[in-house]
């Protein structure tokens, strides 16, 4: 399928080196890559390829050594700090392997946390709005249940709603599923790909090579470089696989479920 939305990602031989001591790292070594609209991209690559540096560029929470990168039309290595927060904060979405969340704090409240700098909003409107991402996600049920008092797939839930409050422009996460059993891993990723059909941009980084089949583009990295970009002409239902994963995983589930609310 041919995509010719607009171009929200650019990125024109991007460098990054990290200089540790008398050592060198080349972290990115040159980097390009156009992504449009509507894709959601899985980027891959063993331990150390380079795949956190790379969402941190996307993310504007590092500027590269060289190279050009336009977010949404913008070139990002020639604006300031101030700016860059800026831009961050109105067009990116982050969701991190260990959630981030505030401790202790409802997931209303995590879910606020984005607009909290943005003047549109009155108090109100926030509270609104986050009421609305979470039930997007389907934590409708635990508004007010503070980070302590979710399950991991919960809070990743709280997460994901507060990266969408924002409208953003993109979605990145980083392992997003990386501290999920595999049951809970794909719930998510059927979240994700609930976000996708709706039209969201998202650039989901990981380890698992597996879940290059339920995304629309894979690129690989390898020492800093991609060594593969290919579209997925044939975009597996995370669904489907949530269904058929075994039994025996679904009443470990229960059981663990059990346990945990005991201790609760
Ligand atoms: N702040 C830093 N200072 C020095 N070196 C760094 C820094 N961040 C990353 N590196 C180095 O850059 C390389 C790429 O690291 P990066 O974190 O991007 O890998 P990764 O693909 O995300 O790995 P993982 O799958 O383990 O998360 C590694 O060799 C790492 O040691
Ligand atoms: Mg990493």
């Amino acid at each position: 399928m041919v995509n010719d939305n607009k171009v929200v990602i650019s990125l024109r031989n991007v460098k990054r080196k990290f200089i540790v001591g008398d050592e060198t790292v080349y972290a990115l070594r040159g980097v390009s890559f156009d992504i449009r609209e509507g894709e959601f991209v899985t980027i891959m690559g063993t331990s150390g390829s380079g795949k956190s540096t790379l969402l941190n560029q996307l993310g504007c929470l590092d500027t590269p050594t060289s190279g050009e990168y336009l977010l949404d039309g913008v070139a990002v290595r020639r604006m300031s700090k101030n700016q860059r927060a800026k831009l961050r904060n109105r067009k990116i979405g982050f969701v991190f392997q260990n959630y981030n969340l505030l401790p202790k704090t409802t997931a209303v409240e995590n879910v606020e946390l984005p607009l909290m700098y943005n003047s549109a909003f009155s108090a109100s409107a926030r509270r609104d709005a986050a009421i609305k991402a979470l039930k997007e996600v389907g934590l409708g049920n635990r508004l007010y249940h503070k980070s302590n008092q979710m399950s991991g797939g919960q809070m990743q839930r709280v997460a994901i709603a507060r990266a969408l409050v924002n409208n953003p422009a993109v979605i990145l996460a980083d392992e997003a599923t990386g501290n999920l059993d595999t049951r809970t891993s794909f719930e998510m990723l059927v979240l994700f790909q609930k976000l996708h059909q709706q039209g969201r941009t998202i650039i989901f980084v990981t380890h698992n090579p597996e879940l290059s089949r339920y995304s629309s583009r894979n690129i690989f990295l390898r020492d800093g470089r991609i060594v593969d970009d290919t579209l997925n002409p044939d975009i597996q239902s995370a669904q489907v696989a949530l269904d058929a994963l075994p039994v025996e995983e679904v009443i470990d589930d229960i059981v663990n479920d059990t346990i945990n609310q005991d201790l609760k």
